[in-house]
């Protein structure tokens, strides 16, 4: 049976920070240098795509790509504060047009984990004078951008980004505080709120649509154990910190208990235009850490592979706030075997193409995580997400079997049998 995909456009994402390579300072590279990357990369040269941006561009087109997700790096068009480098923001403007004279709509991120250094020396995020240097950036950006971008990312990950940094001590800077682990959402959200403000303001105009919203990174929360009370219990404690706190001040500017409320006044309201999900997996919950259920199918980073998942979040958002639904990623860590350059990929993408596709939910994109493997952060170039293989020491690219699939899919429309049945086994 044909699945048609209807109105979901199809393409990839991606981030700066994790493919550019030759970057002024950030946040990441004073966490690489510490020692913190697990094979000892760095942010430079990931996949050179600072240079190698119209090869990829080429390539996007190439496999027909209809969307494409990137972010620009506040670092490289700040690298000192208030010294804003022209020439990067120029730069940026000719990938952009590029990919749109290929027919590709591009989508902008503002802030996709990277903080400059000079912004990090100051304490990043953690502090609110922040807020306003980051809108000053955005003012610039989408001045110097908007004519060419209507789709924009203020903020990638919120609860990944302030998680990571100051309550696991697992990306930069480190830390393990609660207090600062507020702050950080709280700013964040304001800037958010304000951004998202700001971009309408500088764009709307008439005939224009212009789509301003933040990545959620949600992931399925179940108890590892429905019997376990103390499990039940941190499903919910999970589910409510995780998602529902700095969703309610991101989508709707509602700052709770947990966020704390922000010194610059916020009128609750609406604060995106779509939903915007990052989706990976399922957790399987005992406390605050993430958990596997025993005996599932997992990717090269041991997470579940549970496409169900894609429709369940989506559907918990959309009843909440009422708006389209946008995959601003979804991927697998997939480094192939001796024989092949990946096992799953392809029945990964075609199982949560297929969940999008029946559920009834009006999904309008799918970006995948990602175009190239790159630099998967504190993982380094190790887990390969991309559909397109890079050779770590020439950096050639190599379309891999689900770049040809996802080419045929977008050809198609649809889920085809023909499609399904070339691509289902590992190959
Ligand atoms: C991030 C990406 C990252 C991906 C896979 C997401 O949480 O937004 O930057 O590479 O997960 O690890």
């Amino acid at each position: 049976m044909s699945i048609s995909l209807g109105q979901i456009l199809l393409g990839t994402a991606s981030a700066a920070l994790q493919i550019e390579g030759n970057l002024p300072r950030t946040n990441w590279h004073d966490w690489a240098e510490a020692g913190h990357i697990a094979d000892g990369t760095t942010p430079h040269p990931t996949t050179d795509h600072w240079n190698r941006w119209r090869e990829d561009n080429e390539l996007m087109a190439d496999l027909g790509l209809q969307i494409a997700r990137i972010s620009v790096e506040w670092a490289r068009i700040e690298p000192e504060e208030g010294r804003i480098d022209r020439a990067a923001l120029e730069r940026y403007r000719e990938e952009i047009e590029d990919l749109r004279a290929r027919g590709i709509r591009p989508m902008v991120t503002l802030h996709h984990f990277g903080n400059p250094g000079w912004l990090e020396d100051q304490g990043g995020f953690t502090v609110e004078e922040s807020v306003g240097k980051f809108l000053g950036f955005v003012e610039r950006v989408v001045s110097g951008l908007g004519d060419l971008v209507d789709d924009w990312v203020t903020i990638n990950e919120p609860n990944v980004y302030a998680t990571q940094g100051f309550m696991f001590g697992e990306g930069p800077p480190g830390e393990t505080s609660w207090p600062k682990l507020r702050r950080v959402i709280r700013h964040l959200a304001v800037a958010h709120c304000e951004a998202y403000r700001m971009i309408h303001s500088l764009l709307d105009g008439p005939g224009r649509s212009v789509a301003v919203t933040f990545a959620h990174h949600v992931r399925h929360f179940e108890p590892m154990n429905p019997g376990n009370p103390l499990h039940r219990a941190f499903t919910r404690i999970d589910d409510e910190l995780f998602h529902r706190s700095v969703e309610k001040a991101f989508f709707s500017g509602i700052f709770d208990a947990f966020v704390g409320k922000p010194s610059r006044e916020i009128e609750p309201g609406r604060y995106a235009d779509v939903i915007a999900v990052n989706y990976y997996s399922r957790t399987a919950v005992t406390g605050l850490k993430d958990g596997v259920f025993p005996g599932v199918e997992t990717t090269d980073l041991g997470w579940e592979i549970y496409p169900e998942g894609i429709v369940e979040v989506s559907r918990v958002l959309h009843e909440r706030y009422g708006l389209p639904i946008w995959i601003t990623e979804n991927g697998c860590a997939d480094n192939g075997d001796a024989d092949s350059l990946e096992r799953f990929r392809c029945r990964f993408l075609l199982a949560h193409l297929e969940a999008m596709a029946s559920s009834g939910l009006p999904f309008e994109r799918y970006y995948h995580w990602c175009f190239v493997d790159n630099w998967e952060w504190s993982e380094g170039m190790v887990p390969r997400f991309g559909l397109v293989h890079l050779d770590r020491k020439t950096l050639a690219r190599t379309p891999k079997p689900s770049a040809r699939m996802f080419k045929e899919l977008i050809q198609a429309g649809a889920i085809t049998d023909e499609i399904r049945e070339r691509y289902s086994e590992p190959r």
